[in-house]
């Protein structure tokens, strides 16, 4: 077969990883193997390259994707949606492997119904918020990152027994705030889907710092993470509390680093590349065996979807992706219900 592969959308640690596996696997198997660059735009204009061993050796360990990624707003049009599918004809491309998040695989979902060029996804959003999809590639690198950033700042707050917000990426969903406030010892995690609104914020922020700075508690810095999705500007908690610390913990600062695009950035851990390749390895079987709008899901063994030959690995269709997704969005999802059922009973424990 004549496969290709693309990146698209926001881009994540571990990305590499998937694509060099993809092509390895593919030439391996005796496929021919196409690189897109620039994501659906790049698609639009036929911006394609053979890819060879030589291409992708050694990329696992790089940040980023070598083909670019972009977002593209006309290509989810109409006139967009036959431009795409007119090139992968004219390039004589009979299966396409997305790997990207929400955006890029409502994408595929949408080339998939024409039920020409197979097309196959691969979850890749640091936001953790692709339905079906136990972690998706670049989670792991992103929680570490928050984590360390989390304790560098922790080391100058506590030589000026400081407060910080440190505000991480996260659109839609608070998974990373989560995961890596508990992971960092944060005194508080702020995410959206708590729906606590300005003044319910600064009440419990406050009752967190007068606990944390009264005399004789042993806090000597306050951690507080923030999910970019809250609606309340970090500046505007920052400057409302420093007012209020004047009284409730006279000398104590507060102060605010918004971490954005460093989040996504780095090598990608072990666990992000191992991920990325298991899963693009899958992506190249599912084609071969003519599927079609599926994503391959990295999945605890009898997790939702069919097995593939990785107990880890899961083949769900792209549809049942898309309706999950927008459930962990919305709120109504078992898997967020618990996840802020977890969270709900570790809280108190962070203001140990
Ligand atoms: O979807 C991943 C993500 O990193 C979000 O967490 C963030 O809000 C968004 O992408 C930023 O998008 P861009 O890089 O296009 O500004």
């Amino acid at each position: 077969m004549r496969l290709a592969v693309l990146t698209s959308g926001g881009d994540s640690p571990g990305m590499n990883a998937a694509v060099r596996t993809v092509t390895a696997v593919g030439l391996g198997r005796g496929h021919e193997v196409m690189g897109i660059r620039g994501g659906y735009s790049g698609l639009l204009e036929g911006d394609a390259m053979d890819m060879d061993l030589a291409t992708v050796n050694g990329i696992s360990g790089f940040g980023g994707t070598i083909l670019g990624s972009a977002r593209s707003s006309f290509f989810p049009t109409p006139e967009g949606q036959e431009q795409a599918m007119a090139r992968l004809e004219s390039m004589g491309i009979e299966g396409l492997v997305v790997i990207g998040g929400n955006g890029s695989l409502t994408g595929a979902h949408m080339m998939a119904q024409r039920k020409k060029c197979k097309i196959v996804g691969i979850p890749a959003s640091i936001d953790n918020d692709i339905g079906h999809c136990g972690s998706a590639i670049g989670v792991d690198t992103a929680v570490n990152t928050i984590v360390d950033a989390c304790d560098r700042i922790t080391d100058t707050a506590r030589a000026h027994r400081r407060a910080f917000i440190v505000e991480v990426m996260g659109r839609q969903c608070g998974f990373l705030a989560m995961r890596a406030g508990i992971a960092a010892e944060a005194d508080a995690i702020l995410y959206a889907e708590s729906g606590l609104g300005e003044d319910q914020l600064v009440s419990k922020l406050r009752d967190v710092l007068r606990k944390c700075f009264n005399s004789g508690w042993h806090k000597k810095r306050v951690l507080i993470i923030k999910a970019e999705g809250v609606k309340v500007a970090t500046s505007t908690l920052v400057e409302r509390l420093q007012k209020h610390l004047t009284e409730d913990a006279p000398g104590v600062e507060i102060r605010e680093t918004v971490l954005g695009h460093v989040v996504r950035g780095g090598r990608p851990s072990a666990f992000d590349r191992v991920i990325a390749q298991r899963m693009a390895y899958a992506s190249v079987l599912a084609l071969e065996n003519g599927r079609n709008d599926v994503m391959l899901s990295w999945d605890v063994p009898g997790g939702h979807g069919q097995a593939t030959q990785d107990p880890f690995v899961r083949i769900v269709d792209l549809g049942e992706v898309l309706e999950e997704t927008e459930r962990l969005v919305d709120g109504t999802s078992p898997v967020i219900k618990a996840r802020l059922a977890l969270l709900k009973q570790v809280e108190d424990l962070l203001l140990i």
